[in-house]
């Protein structure tokens, strides 16, 4: 391992001890690095304009983390065992290139200021990413919703049949969940858009740092002022951040639940897209709808690191070496739930609908609440006309049909019922949603 940045001469960890502190580190800092390389220029820069540098010094050091960006990006700089951390390979390879003047980067800030900023910028790519799927999913859900405004299928409860619907309504009960979720992502996004960097260990510095030039330079919108705050966003940030994305992975979760309960063959109300099908080793007839299963799945890991990130964070105020284990969490859960995400909209637009065996598992049953609501036109109270279809339903065993199913989807006209969806008015509220102005990157 190259020089550790805080060893003291005179003593030597030993080498197992060191492992478990370094942990997987180095592996997830790869996540992180060009964040991190980019707050190095953005810090650097800002050490000019405190005189803490002259320009020859900072354009050097730019240059050189320039190329470092450049190897990374080519492969060409390999982050592996021989670095404690990303944090210590920047300035590694920054004393190798330009020896002494390597040295001068870190000065005023601390890794633990350093791994927030990468940690935050990370976080704010990875919901503009998950907000586009987002934006693509409720996009496709209101399309199908508008393609099958009419076309009827039970609608649920407790899984027995209760009252007539359509495909609109199912499909674009997504569409609005998912522009909820769109909307709490940005809400989120807005929470977490201030800069730690300049709070040094979590005390500040006795440096005039330029805070304000920095958090512009890497396009965040304020700057986090108490240093011991910024500290305690470690965390508490990724935790809000996770509680977004899981709201978004528990409606695909129950759009996967749909989809693998109607795609079965007591329902089969629909096809998912063959390429999403797989088969079983020894049942030569299944086919089984392991990516929607999947998908499903793919929430408990969001909940799971959600949970993980819970216990850690119950820390006193200050930085703490557990704070180190946030990271783990955070990546495995945010990279299940973008891989889950950029899949879900074409399976919407894919699944094929098999109308005829959804109109047809509408039975006359499901027309009994209509049937006590009609009564209530003659003057009866509801209670009343609830329990003479309760006794027909119960003494006759026949129909007690009065609409067709087709009759009672269009008579439900208040707003969001199956014929009055408002599929607009969710259309335009996912595009306002969306004309935010995304993070500049100015460095
Ligand atoms: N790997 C460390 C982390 O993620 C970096 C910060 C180290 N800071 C320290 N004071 N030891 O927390």
């Amino acid at each position: 391992m190259t020089q550790l940045l805080w060893q003291k001469s005179g003593i030597k960890t030993d080498p197992s001890i060191m492992r478990f502190l370094a942990g997987n580190d180095i592996v997830l800092d790869r996540v992180l690095f060009s964040y991190d390389i980019k707050a190095t220029k953005a810090h650097t820069r800002a050490l000019g304009i405190a005189g803490l540098l002259n320009q020859t010094q900072v354009d050097r050091l730019v240059g050189e983390l320039g190329k470092l960006e450049m190897l990374w990006e080519n492969e060409e700089f390999v982050l592996d065992e021989r670095f404690e951390d990303g944090h210590s390979a920047i300035e590694s390879f920054l004393t190798d290139q330009l020896g002494e003047l390597g040295g001068r980067v870190h000065l005023g800030r601390s890794r633990n200021d350093q791994v927030l900023v990468a940690t935050r910028l990370y976080m704010i790519d990875s919901i503009d990413i998950l907000s586009a799927h987002v934006h693509a999913c409720s996009n496709a859900a209101l399309t199908r919703a508008k393609q099958h405004e009419f076309d009827p299928m039970p609608g649920y409860t407790h899984l027995q049949r209760a009252v007539p619907s359509t495909v609109g309504l199912w499909m674009s009960s997504f569409a609005e969940s998912f522009t909820d979720s769109l909307e709490l992502l940005k809400h989120t996004r807005q929470w977490i858009d201030a800069c730690p960097l300049g709070t040094a260990a979590g005390y500040g510095i006795n440096l005039p740092l330029a805070r304000n030039e920095v958090a512009q330079m890497l396009g965040f919108s304020r700057v986090m002022i108490n240093p011991m705050a910024a500290q305690a966003s470690r965390g508490k940030h990724e935790l809000q951040v996770l509680s977004a994305m899981w709201q978004v992975m528990q409606d695909i979760r129950r759009l996967a639940w749909d989809l693998s309960l109607f795609s079965s063959a007591e329902f089969g109300f629909v096809h998912m897209p063959s390429d999403t099908i797989t088969g079983s080793s020894i049942m030569p007839n299944k086919k089984n709808p392991d990516l929607a299963e999947l998908l499903r799945a793919s929430s408990a890991v969001v909940a799971g690191a959600i949970s993980e990130l819970q216990q850690i964070i119950s820390l006193p105020s200050g930085y703490h070496r557990d704070l180190q284990l946030t990271k783990a969490p955070l990546i495995r859960a945010i990279q299940v739930t973008l891989d889950a995400s950029a899949l879900v909209a074409d399976v919407i637009l894919r699944t094929e609908f098999d109308l005829q065996r959804m109109s047809a598992a509408i039975d006359s049953a499901m027309l009994a609440t209509d049937r006590a609501v009609d009564l209530t036109s003659q003057g009866v109270s509801f209670r009343q006309a609830y329990q003479t279809v309760a006794d027909e339903i119960a003494n006759t065993n026949e129909d007690v049909e009065s609409t067709s199913a087709m009759e009672s989807i269009h008579a439900r006209v208040s707003i969001g019922g199956c014929a009055n969806l408002c599929l607009d008015e969710i259309q335009c509220r996912l595009d306002q949603l969306t004309n935010q102005t995304t993070r500049c990157d100015c460095i």
